[in-house]
């Protein structure tokens, strides 16, 4: 939410932070700016709008070159998606520009404050505050850190800063609080973003930034210390693990084509390496003894989006392997509860990002309860890993496109895993079962590419119903998670309304919405799996058709009951009932991409939308 880039180099600094600018837009593209250093004063540049706008500006009216700059890609919390808005904002004197990941709670006061001292701000955010108390600052110390270090201190809430001044044109300086901040080593030049995708064409070094730490980055220096003014000594370098190619279309029209396309090997990828010779599974990290593991007598997940329904699968999983009672919970709603959390609760925070505001609270508040919380993330280095007490990370590699869709089926597979482990540990599963079971986990990637082969029809399909004003989705057990999913895709990309329901709750209400020709997708349980629940969900189906409803049905190779019933049939590999949604999945994240596109929609960056989302 929100994305942020800093420079300070011998290139061109405008050129490295648009280039940088443009990797970090799946943050949000409300409106984008930037600025250079050059001549002893601060050029800046923004626009409402996407990056493009922007670009445009430039061309038109170019800011002078050099070699330290700024930039934002903007997801608008306080203040309409406005050139005035835009960020950078600067000081009066226009010496101070700042950029800004977050929300500053206590603006209002610090804003009124300002303006008691005779300045009249510009626009209507929260950051433009910053500027003006930098200046102040520096104007008493000449030290931007130490200016940016005082002014941290003074600010409450969610914020990443990034901010230069023209008096000291050979620096960038960086403060982070909740919200994501890495910085990147080149040869003689340095490189501060929200995500490494910004700088991975040019470096693979980076630093993750601890909280409420100041970074003051030089060509050649990097200096990183605590806002209480105390060198920095859990600043973490590390080596990223995938290139420039990894973060680019590679041929695809969208980055959500070619994320769903990697399927395959992001699944492959998540299961490598994960069981030893003698036949144990491992995680990435785990700060938590078996013993601890042993004692745990609940499971609570909780997640936002996508990653929530991955997590209203692994309930199904989690329960029937370990026979531990498993709640899953919306990250957003968990603390308000008051839930009943103590050492033998194992909360399971999943996120494909690691920065999700919401989830980060709700591992926090967990951890303060003394709960163990366990992160499954795409994320290396994030802050929801960073606090946990045991980690798993998916190697989807990195996901841009806002839908997500790899990252979902990483986290499926390291969700399974993470029931198996605890069935390993509390001994509720034997070795050979555990076995068993990844062997299924590792015939899945085969079994993606095979749906993927077969997604003419379904995108075919997709183009019919682009005038359709609703569609909804019925399943039941780890189905019914799937139809949710499919409904959520349907809203973020095709902006249509669409719904999944328990398909045995649809004789409770929302049959009542069956009307003649209404398009109703229905996932089908294996019937080789417990034959009632399949048997039940081809009853639905024949209940909804006899009203009218025109079904489309995902259902397994082999499976004749269904055929009867399905205005459009769409098969799915043979896969055992629990690991279903791995397959089932894939059709519908294909068909929104094709309604959105046949509806003329942005798929890669839907309205309204972030990737990551770092605001509460
Ligand atoms: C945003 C994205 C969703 C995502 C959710 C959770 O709302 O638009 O696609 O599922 O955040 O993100 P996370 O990074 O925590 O998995």
């Amino acid at each position: 939410m929100c994305g942020i880039v800093g420079y300070v180099g011998g290139r061109s600094a405008l050129d490295v932070v648009l280039a940088g600018l443009k990797r970090l837009e799946y943050r949000g593209y409300d409106s984008a700016g930037v600025a250079v250093l050059a001549d002893g004063s601060l050029a800046a540049a923004k626009k409402a709008g996407k990056l493009v706008n922007l670009e445009k500006e430039l061309s038109v009216r170019p800011l002078p070159a050099g070699g330290t700059g700024i930039g934002h890609t903007r997801w608008a919390t306080h203040g309409g998606p406005t050139d005035v808005n835009a960020h950078p904002h600067l000081d009066g004197a226009g010496r101070v520009g700042v950029v800004h990941n977050g929300i500053i709670e206590n603006f209002a006061a610090l804003r009124a404050e300002l303006a008691d001292r005779g300045h009249d701000l510009r626009s209507e955010t929260d950051t433009e505050v910053v500027a003006y108390l930098l200046a102040e600052e520096f104007s008493s110390c000449a030290d931007l850190a130490e200016a940016m270090r005082l002014v941290s201190l003074r600010l409450e809430g969610a914020f990443t800063l990034v901010a230069v001044v023209a008096d000291d044109p050979d620096v960038v300086v960086g403060a982070r609080r909740n919200s994501p901040l890495v910085v990147g080593v080149g040869e003689d030049e340095s490189f501060l973003a929200s995500d490494v995708a910004a700088f991975i064409a040019h470096t693979r070094s980076a630093v993750e930034l601890g909280q409420d730490q100041v970074v003051e980055l030089r060509r050649d220096a990097i200096r990183i210390t605590g806002f209480d003014g105390r060198p920095a000594d859990d600043a973490r370098a590390y080596h990223v693990g995938w290139d420039a190619s990894a973060a680019e279309k590679g041929g695809y029209d969208y980055f959500m084509l070619k994320e769903i396309a990697e399927q395959p090997r992001a699944v492959a990828d998540t299961l490598l390496g994960r069981i030893d010779a003698a036949g144990s599974l491992s995680l990435d990290e785990v700060r938590i003894t078996a013993s601890e593991l042993r004692e745990m007598d609940k499971v609570v997940i909780v997640a936002c989006g996508t990653a929530f329904h991955a997590g209203l699968i692994a309930k199904y999983a989690i329960e029937h392997w370990t026979r531990i009672p498993c709640e899953v919970e919306l990250a957003s709603e968990f603390r308000y509860r008051d839930p009943i959390l103590d050492p033998r609760t194992l909360v399971v925070a999943i996120s494909q990002s690691g920065e999700t505001m919401d989830t980060l609270m709700a591992l926090r508040h967990a951890r303060e309860q003394g709960a163990k919380v366990l992160a499954i993330c795409n994320t290396n280095g994030s802050t929801i890993p960073r606090e946990s007490d045991a980690v798993l990370y998916t190697h989807a590699g990195p996901e841009v496109a806002v839908a997500s869709t790899k990252a979902f089926l990483t986290q499926l597979v390291a969700c399974y895993l993470v029931a198996l482990y605890l069935g390993q540990v509390r001994g509720t599963k034997w070795g050979d079962e555990i076995q068993a079971v990844v062997r299924d986990l590792s015939h899945i990637a085969g079994a993606v590419e095979e749906v993927l082969g077969t997604m003419e029809p379904v995108r075919d399909l997709a183009r019919t119903l682009a005038d359709k004003d609703t569609v909804l989705f019925l399943g039941r057990h780890v189905g019914y998670p799937v139809a949710l999913e499919g409904a959520l895709k349907l809203k973020e990309l095709a902006y249509m309304h669409a719904e999944g329901f328990a398909a045995g709750e649809l004789k409770h209400g929302p049959i009542a919405l069956i009307e003649e020709d209404l398009p109703v997708v229905v996932v089908v349980p294996s019937p080789r799996g417990r034959s009632v629940l399949h048997d039940k969900v081809v009853s639905n189906i024949q209940e909804i058709r006899a009203r009218g409803a025109r079904t489309i049905v995902i259902a397994e190779e082999g499976d004749e009951a269904v055929v009867p019933y399905a205005d459009h049939l769409v098969r799915i590999p043979v896969t055992p009932t629990l690991l279903q949604p791995l397959v089932a999945t894939v059709p519908l994240q294909v068909f929104a991409c094709e309604l959105a596109t046949a509806r003329g929609n942005e798929v890669d960056q839907p309205r309204n939308l972030a990737k990551s989302v770092t605001v509460e």
